[in-house]
């Protein structure tokens, strides 16, 4: 029986660390030991501080994985699409290893870090720490409700977590990671009737446009996608608020049975429709990393530590 990682599906905490590593070593048999020893560790966190809801995710970067299980690849394992139009980027940033850290403690979070950072000491390099935090009633820091949409119920597993049509690889999710910093200077000084023509749903009580009020620059216009038989694209988002008084933004983050909405909905942010409508959000917005990751069942992470 698979099991997926605990924090693919988790409810939204008010605390998160995001750490992306990279590997300075060949010593793979040392690092899948240690990915299910860090397994182990959220499982002991988790039931040590059962009030604290913590929940973690260990993901692979679609690079290192061919150094770290060569043997074995996802069927849809696919580089982060960077893309680029005008003066709208997704760039691709170094990242072989995430970890995501959620819990309603930030003390617990920190701890959990730095047991991990310990851990893997030898073999990497710190590329970057982002502390998330729920902001008011979960909003992003551009004042709207984000999250509203995600997939809820069993349908959240069905949507994140890759399933029959990958035996090998059932319970896993491809996640993909994107820092976004807000001009939040820039966003202030438009009314907030445009904010909410630029989103697609009004700013205070978090209501949906009508279908054909809502602009096709509108961020919910450009990401609710339907595939060629009519069927909804979807994604599980698990993004939070990042920032301190000098930068503030979005760290992004989703999970799917399949890279292709991440890659569908950014494609559609970027370069828009066959009228030229872009996402309009990314005029206020921009990605300063990404990358892209599979995240195995912790059947499978325990598995090939001992194999
Ligand atoms: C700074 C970056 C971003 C911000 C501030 C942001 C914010 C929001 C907000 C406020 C909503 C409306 C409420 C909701 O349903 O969550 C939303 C919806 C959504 N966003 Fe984003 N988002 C960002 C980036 C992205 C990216 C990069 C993607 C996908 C590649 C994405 C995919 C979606 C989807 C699928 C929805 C739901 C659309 C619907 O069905 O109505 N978002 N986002």
């Amino acid at each position: 029986m698979t099991q997926a990682q605990k924090g693919i599906c988790a409810e939204p905490n008010l605390h998160a660390l995001f750490l992306t590593l990279t590997v300075v070593d060949d010593d793979v048999q040392a690092i899948r030991a240690k990915l299910a020893r860090i397994l182990d560790l959220f499982s002991h966190f988790d039931e040590e501080y059962y009030e604290a809801m913590v929940s973690g995710v260990i993901a692979i970067g679609t690079d290192y994985w061919y150094e770290l299980y060569p043997d074995i690849i996802p069927k849809e394992l696919a580089p982060f699409p960077a893309m680029d139009c005008d003066d709208r980027n997704a760039p691709h940033s170094p990242g072989d290893l995430f970890i995501q850290i959620k819990a309603d403690r930030m003390d617990i979070c920190h701890a959990i870090g730095t047991e991990i950072i310990e851990l893997l000491k030898p073999h990497v390099d710190l590329f970057e720490e982002i502390k998330g935090f729920r902001y008011l009633d979960g909003r992003d820091l551009t004042g709207f409700v984000e999250g509203t949409e995600n997939p809820r119920g069993m349908h959240k597993f069905e949507v994140a977590i890759v399933g029959d049509q990958d035996p090998d690889f059932a319970g896993g999710s491809y996640i993909h990671v994107q820092r976004y910093r807000h001009n939040m200077t820039k966003w202030q000084l438009l009314p907030v009737s445009n904010q909410e023509d630029v989103i697609g749903r009004t700013k205070t009580d978090n209501v949906e446009y009508a279908s054909d009020k809502k602009a096709a620059f509108s961020h919910t216009k450009r990401t609710a996608l339907k595939d060629e038989k009519g069927n909804s694209i979807e994604m599980l988002r698990q993004s939070m608020p990042y920032g301190d008084m000098s930068v503030q933004g979005l760290y992004f983050v989703s999970c799917a049975n399949s890279p292709e909405p991440f890659t569908k909905m950014l494609k559609s942010m970027i370069f828009g429709d066959e009228e030229g409508n872009y996402d309009k959000l990314l005029d206020f917005t921009s990605a300063e990393t990404g990358g892209a990751y599979f995240a195995p069942s912790t059947s499978f992470i325990k598995q090939q530590a001992t194999d």
